[in-house]
């Protein structure tokens, strides 16, 4: 075959062909390079890692079980670790046997399994607006038809979660209720409550993806969608926050029916997740306290965050909105009507500075005025430089565009 870009163009599958590059990743590439106060990425902080500890669990796992930990095995996942996430559900007051626990390979692959098993070409789903790139991007695959609700500071706005509910043929609603990426906003306990009530009434499924949970800076974990509403609910985790992202380890509870259907997309996917993995996260656990490890997470992250706020209100015009999280990883800013985000990125790169503006967040959107800033990953004195070298490019922009108007 001749080695030209438009053969292999009318190969692929119309189902590629709609899904964009992840935006992110691209940034990222730029954002990674040297000098550059990145507040692009969504990585865990990388000091947090406790290495130490699982270079034991490496060792006992060779040393007591090497034959299953490297063998092929089962598509569920590792027994052990299946109850070991039962309990710590039994902990937070939900009943989750482990045969409801599918093992992934990280909560990204959760998405795509939910994509395959429930999407078909042009079905309804509703999704948060701004939403989690990945999951649109996961979604995107099978092709539906997106309907965007919009997030307010409690969580989805009701009304028009109901309408849709009511008006359309909805196949599934996706919500990131605590710190969801990329506003940092957490649903107020009545919302959850509302959204399962109304989840209950129209058979609607809802989809609850809830990597950030843990990371609750004061530690005060309001109850999950799934608690109010278990037969409705897909509920999503993952130890990439709290553990560590490499090992690629997720998972999904779900009602017995769908466990089956999602069982026979990830035989199909992988056959089974990586099992060394889950040996060790398992080893890691039983022989670690989780909540001693989050306690530093949570410290540093509430400091972090703190600090980008407080450098937001020193250095920002008034005009800037920006959310409180209260948890998680992710801050979202709002800029005045009339100054775009992807403006905004251009001019702070040149000044050595990332973030990701907000456009691919949302469904159909060309431009926007808000953007995502991570703050786990940057210490104090590249929160406050960054954000002052942010904060000159934003008022040049606006006394630009105040000129203008007059
Ligand atoms: C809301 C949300 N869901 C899912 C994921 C994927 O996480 P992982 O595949 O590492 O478990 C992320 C990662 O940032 C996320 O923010």
């Amino acid at each position: 075959m001749k080695n030209s870009e438009s053969v292999y163009q009318t190969k692929f599958s119309e189902r590629t062909k709609c899904v964009p590059r992840s935006f992110i990743r691209d940034i990222l590439q730029t954002a990674t390079s040297t000098g550059v106060i990145s507040f692009a990425g969504g990585l865990p902080n990388k000091e947090f890692f406790p290495v130490q500890e699982i270079k034991e669990s490496v060792n006992r796992v060779l040393l007591n079980s090497p034959h299953t930990a490297l063998q092929y095995s089962n598509s569920e996942g590792f027994l052990p670790l299946r109850e070991i996430l039962s309990s710590q559900y039994q902990t937070d007051g939900i009943e989750v046997s482990p045969k409801n626990i599918l093992i992934t390979s990280g909560s990204q692959q959760a998405l795509d399994l939910l994509g395959k098993v429930f999407i078909n070409t042009n079905d309804k789903i509703i999704i948060e607006e701004p939403s989690y790139l990945g999951a649109i991007q996961a979604f995107s695959m099978y092709r539906p038809e997106f309907l965007p609700v919009n997030l307010g500071n409690d969580g989805i706005n009701r009304e028009s979660f109901e309408f849709l509910v009511s008006v359309a043929d909805i196949k599934f609603a996706y919500l990131i209720p605590n710190f969801q990426n990329p506003s940092g906003i957490s649903y107020s306990a009545e919302r959850r409550k509302e959204i399962a009530e109304i989840a209950k009434q129209n058979n609607l499924l809802l989809i609850e993806d809830d990597p950030y949970g843990k990371i609750s800076f004061n530690n005060q974990r309001k109850k999950s969608i799934y608690s109010y509403a278990p037969q409705n609910t897909i509920l999503l985790g993952t130890f990439s926050k709290t553990v560590v992202p490499g090992f690629r380890l997720g998972w999904i509870v779900a009602p017995d029916a769908i466990i089956e259907k999602l069982l026979v997309a990830k035989q199909a996917a992988d056959l089974h997740t990586d099992i060394f993995a889950q040996h060790l996260v398992c080893d890691f656990l039983s022989n670690n306290k989780l909540e001693d490890h989050l306690i530093k997470i949570r410290r540093a992250y509430a400091l972090q965050a703190q600090e980008m706020m407080k450098s937001i209100r020193k250095f920002f015009p008034a005009e800037v909105q920006y959310t409180n999280p209260e948890g998680g990883m992710f801050l979202w800013m709002t800029l005045p009507d009339g100054l775009s985000s992807m403006e905004l990125f251009k001019k702070t790169m040149k000044k050595k500075v990332a973030f990701v503006p907000g456009t691919p967040f949302y469904i159909n959107r060309n431009d926007s005025n808000s953007l995502r800033l991570n703050f786990s990953c940057s210490n104090t004195d590249e929160i406050q430089e960054g954000i002052s070298r942010m904060a000159v490019c934003v008022n040049e922009m606006l006394e630009q565009a105040k000129a203008l108007i007059s």
